[in-house]
C-alpha cells in the first residue's frame, strides 16, 4: 500500500470521527473501506486496458476510488466532487501534487460534461427523508425529462445520483456503483431497475451476502452495479452473489427479457433454483396468507392475567393471543406456554349498554381506555364499537415476518398447538378450502410445520425483501409465492379428480 493511500486512511478516520453519526447520516458519509475499493478495481480492469483516458468520482469523500484506480491504471485526466468542506479541504490538499481536479460543489446542481470514459461512485445513500420536496421534485423532473421515468419520491439519493450521472459519460463510457441491494427487491428501485434495463447497457450486477456488512458504520446490504452508456445490447446480464466480487459463490447470466419480465430482481440473484423452477408449488397453492389482526393499540387490548384480575374481566369478552415474536421463545406455542403468559385480546362486539350491564369489569376497563383516548386512535375511531377487534379463525401456523440473517432462519414458523388467536406482528397462514379438512388435530399441522422450518433460507431470501443492517421481512403475498414442493406430498385435495372413481 502506498504511503498517501495510509495518509488517506488516517484522513478519514480523523474526519468522520469529528462528525457526529447523525450529521455524517444526512449527507451519506459512509466511507468505502479500502480492500472494498481494491475488489472494485481489480474487477473492473477486464473492462479498461492499462490507461484509463478520463476518470469521475461524483461524490469523492476522501478519494478511495482515485487512490486505489491510480495505484492499478494510468490515468491521463481525473475530477471529483465533493459538497462538504470538511472533508473537501483536506482532500484536496493530501492530493494536490496528483493530477486531479477536486471540485466543492453539489454535483447534483453542476451542469453535465459529457467527457468522463470510467465513472466510480460509492455515491450517499441519504433517505428519502433527509431530501427535501423540492429537490426531490427538481431531481425527478429531470429524470423524467430525460429518461421519461418516473421516479418514486421514496428513493434515497443514491438513485438520482446513478441515473443522472449518466449524462456525463462518453458514448461507451462504464459506469460503476456501489449501491443499497434493496432497489433489487422494493417498489421504489423499479425505476432504477427500468433505467438500467432499458437506458444503458448492463452488464452485471453483484450483491454482497447480508451478514458480510461491507460498512462497519452504515448498516446496509450492498450491490457492486455495472453498466455500459450505450444502447442496451442482448448480450445477458451477469449476476452474482457472495461476498467477494472476483469470486462469487453463485453466478448466473440472465436474459434481459427474462429480467424484465420479474417484479424483483432478487429472485434472479439470491436464488437461482427458485427462478428456474418457478412453476412449482409454493406456499400460496395451499395457504391463503393473512397479517394478524390490527388491534389499534396493543397495550390495551392485549391483557395479562394481572389485568383481567385487577379489573374482574370477564373471559366472555377475552380470547387467547399468543405473545409477540421477540417474546416467544419456542416455536410451538402449546397449552403450557399458554398457561406461562396467560395473555388475551379483547374480543367483544356487544354495544356499550348490553357491556355496562353484563360484564361490569370489563366495562370499567373501557372506561379507563376512554380516560387515555384509546378510542381516538386510528383503527379504533372507524369501528362500532371503538373496541370491537376483529375475530378470526385459528390458524394453524403463525408466522414472524421480519428478522434478521444472522445464520439462522431468519423468520419463525410457529406451531400454533394452543389454537391462539394472534395481532398484527405475525402472518397467519390458512389452509384452502380444499386442504382444510386434513388439518384436524395437531399430527398434520406438524408435519406440515417442520416442511415450513426446512425451507432453506436462500429460498426464503429470495422472496422477502432487505433492509439495512441485514433485516427482511416477507409480505404476505411474499410469502404465498416461496416454493415449497414438498408440501405437495401430503396436501391431498380434498376434491374428487374427476378421473377417481374409487
Ligand atoms: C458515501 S460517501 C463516499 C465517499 C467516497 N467516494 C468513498 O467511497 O469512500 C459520499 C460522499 O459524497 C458527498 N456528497 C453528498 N452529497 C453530495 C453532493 N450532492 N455532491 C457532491 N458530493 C456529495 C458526501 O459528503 C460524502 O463525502
Amino acid at each position: 500500500m502506498r504511503d498517501i493511500e495510509l495518509k488517506r486512511q488516517q484522513l478519514q478516520q480523523e474526519l468522520d470521527s469529528q462528525k457526529s453519526l447523525a450529521a455524517r447520516n444526512k449527507l451519506g458519509q459512509y466511507s468505502t473501506p479500502y480492500p472494498l475499493a481494491c475488489q472494485i478495481c481489480d474487477h473492473l480492469k477486464q473492462y479498461l486496458g492499462d490507461t484509463v483516458d478520463s476518470f469521475l468520482e461524483p461524490a469523492i469523500g476522501t478519494g478511495v476510488f482515485y487512490s486505489v484506480l491510480s495505484e492499478r491504471v494510468n490515468i491521463n485526466r481525473s475530477v471529483g466532487y465533493e459538497i462538504d468542506e470538511h472533508y473537501y479541504i483536506p482532500t484536496s490538499l493530501l492530493w494536490k501534487s496528483d493530477n486531479i481536479d477536486i471540485i466543492n460543489q453539489d454535483f447534483l446542481k453542476t451542469t453535465p460534461q459529457p467527457d468522463f470514459s470510467l465513472i466510480i461512485a460509492n455515491p450517499p445513500y441519504s433517505r428519502h427523508h433527509h431530501l427535501s420536496k423540492d429537490m426531490k421534485m427538481e431531481l425527478s423532473r429531470k429524470i423524467k425529462d430525460l429518461y421519461n421515468i418516473d421516479v418514486s419520491g421514496l428513493s434515497g439519493l443514491y438513485l438520482y445520483f446513478l441515473i443522472l450521472s449518466t449524462q456525463w459519460l462518453i458514448e461507451g463510457g462504464i459506469s460503476c456503483w456501489l449501491i443499497p441491494a434493496e432497489f433489487l427487491s422494493v417498489n421504489y428501485g423499479s425505476a432504477l431497475r427500468k433505467f438500467l434495463l432499458d437506458k444503458v447497457d448492463l452488464i452485471s450486477i453483484h450483491c454482497f451476502r447480508a451478514e458480510d456488512l461491507q460498512f462497519n458504520d452504515a448498516l446496509v446490504s450492498s450491490a457492486v452495479v455495472i453498466f455500459r452508456n450505450s444502447q442496451p445490447t442482448k448480450n445477458p446480464v451477469r449476476f452474482s452473489w457472495g461476498n467477494d466480487l472476483n469470486q462469487p459463490a453463485v453466478k448466473k447470466a440472465i436474459e434481459k427479457d427474462d429480467l424484465s419480465s420479474l417484479s424483483k430482481w432478487t429472485e434472479a440473484v439470491v436464488c437461482r433454483e427458485s427462478y428456474e423452477q418457478s412453476s412449482q408449488p409454493t406456499i400460496g397453492t395451499f395457504f391463503n396468507i393473512k397479517r394478524g389482526i390490527a388491534t389499534g393499540d396493543n397495550n390495551f387490548f392485549v391483557v395479562d392475567k394481572d389485568t383481567v384480575d385487577k379489573y374482574g374481566i370477564s373471559k366472555k369478552v377475552l380470547t387467547l393471543v399468543i405473545p409477540p415474536p421477540r417474546k416467544l421463545n419456542s416455536d410451538v406455542f402449546d397449552q403450557a406456554l399458554a398457561n406461562e403468559n396467560n395473555l388475551y385480546l379483547i374480543t367483544c362486539s356487544e354495544p356499550n349498554e348490553v357491556v355496562r350491564t353484563k360484564y361490569s369489569g370489563f366495562s370499567a376497563y373501557l372506561s379507563y381506555g376512554l380516560s387515555c383516548g384509546v378510542n381516538l386512535k386510528a383503527n379504533c375511531k372507524n369501528r362500532s364499537p371503538w373496541y370491537k377487534c376483529e375475530k378470526r379463525d385459528v390458524s394453524p401456523i403463525l408466522v414472524s415476518y421480519m428478522g434478521r440473517d444472522n445464520g439462522k432462519l431468519p423468520i419463525r414458523f410457529i406451531l400454533n398447538e394452543a389454537g391462539a388467536t394472534a395481532t398484527n406482528s405475525y402472518l397467519m397462514l390458512y389452509p384452502k378450502d380444499e386442504y382444510k379438512y386434513l388439518f384436524n388435530g395437531t399430527s398434520f399441522s406438524k408435519k406440515v410445520w417442520k416442511i415450513l422450518q426446512s425451507i432453506p433460507k436462500e429460498v426464503l431470501m429470495a422472496h422477502g425483501r432487505s433492509y439495512g443492517g441485514g433485516l427482511l421481512k416477507w409480505e404476505p403475498k411474499e410469502l404465498e409465492s416461496v416454493p415449497c414442493p414438498e408440501l405437495a406430498a401430503i396436501m391431498k385435495t380434498s376434491r374428487p379428480s374427476l378421473f377417481d372413481f374409487s
